[in-house]
């Protein structure tokens, strides 16, 4: 029970990634409110939660992470429901704009950089706000993705909206670190939720599954896992730091040795070191 005692907000609970998160965290002994703009899907988790036996420490607030005024009324009915206030998860999410940038409409940004840059500011400021008031320290954790660490991982308002999200966090973890206010942001990286699988969620799980070199699809509870470190206090000396959970996506980089098998480590037919053009030979052993 990692988290008992603990009361939790987690927007974007009501799907994927949040709602694996919402159950997670319950087991683990939070009582957690589900914020979300998506008030019946609010209602299908509170559903889900009751019949896992967690009716009384699940609570839905249906919430715009856009708008100020429900981001702090989110944060009071964690307070007025549960009496206190421990953990933000600022995880809600949309794809937002796609399409050539000469397509892209100021609108489309805006929405965009709305719900997932000023979402994510609206939910420190206001959670800091509270934490401080209270005076215990705190944890808020930030979704960003992998998309706003490098070009051509997203699309591209949603990957500059996503980059902002992690130069925030780390702004926001240094301004609340006296406070005990600990600031933290998960990278996912292919992660077969609806948001990410098109409609077509069993496809999708066959594609991810082949996306990055661990063998297996990425899950919403592999993000609710990274979510409750940075929650409890196993993480309490960490703050401002981005942890990538992508099954290895990111380390692979360019990914070398799929064009040129010959770089392979695994397959290599030999061991021991080249000498480039030095003249020198090259000393190699057949494996
Ligand atoms: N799925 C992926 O591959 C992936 C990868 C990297 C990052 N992410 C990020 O992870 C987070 C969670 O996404 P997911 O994949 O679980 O998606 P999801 O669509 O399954 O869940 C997102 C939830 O956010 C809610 N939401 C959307 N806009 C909102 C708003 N304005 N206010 C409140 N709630 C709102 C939706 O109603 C939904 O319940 C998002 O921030 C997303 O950008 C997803």
């Amino acid at each position: 029970m990692r988290l008992k005692g603990k009361v939790a907000v987690i927007t974007g609970g009501a799907s994927g990634m949040g709602l694996a998160s919402v159950m997670r965290f319950a087991e683990e002994g939070a009582q957690v409110v589900v914020a979300d703009y998506n008030a019946e899907a609010g209602a299908a988790t509170l559903e889900k939660a009751a019949s896992a036996g967690f009716g009384n420490s699940i609570s839905f607030a249906r919430t715009d992470v856009a708008n100020e005024d429900d981001v702090v009324a989110m944060l009071d009915h964690a307070v007025e429901r549960f009496g206190r206030l421990d953990v933000v998860f600022n995880n809600a999410g949309v794809g937002g704009a796609i399409g050539p940038l000469t397509e892209t409409s100021v609108e489309d940004w805006d929405y965009t950089f709305d719900v997932l840059a000023k979402g994510v500011f609206l939910g420190i400021k206001h959670a800091a706000r509270v934490l401080r008031q209270q005076g215990s320290g705190g944890s808020i954790i930030n979704t960003a993705s992998i998309a706003g660490l490098s070009g051509d991982g997203g699309p591209l308002v949603y990957s500059a909206a996503k980059a902002a999200v992690v130069n925030l966090s780390m702004s926001a973890a240094v301004e609340l670190a006296p406070d005990r206010i600990r600031v933290n942001t998960i990278c996912p990286g292919f992660i077969a939720t609806p948001l990410a699988d098109g409609g077509d969620p069993e496809r999708t799980r066959v594609v991810f599954a082949k996306s990055q070199p661990w063998p297996e699809y990425g899950r919403g509870d592999h993000i609710a896992g990274a979510a409750l470190f940075f929650a409890s206090d196993d993480s309490r000396f960490v703050t401002g730091e981005k942890l990538i959970v992508d099954g290895g996506l990111t380390a692979s980089g360019p990914n070398l040795s799929t064009h040129f098998p010959s770089t392979s480590a695994r397959d290599s037919k030999f061991s021991g070191v080249t000498k480039g053009s030095t003249g020198a030979s090259n000393q190699l052993r057949k494996l």
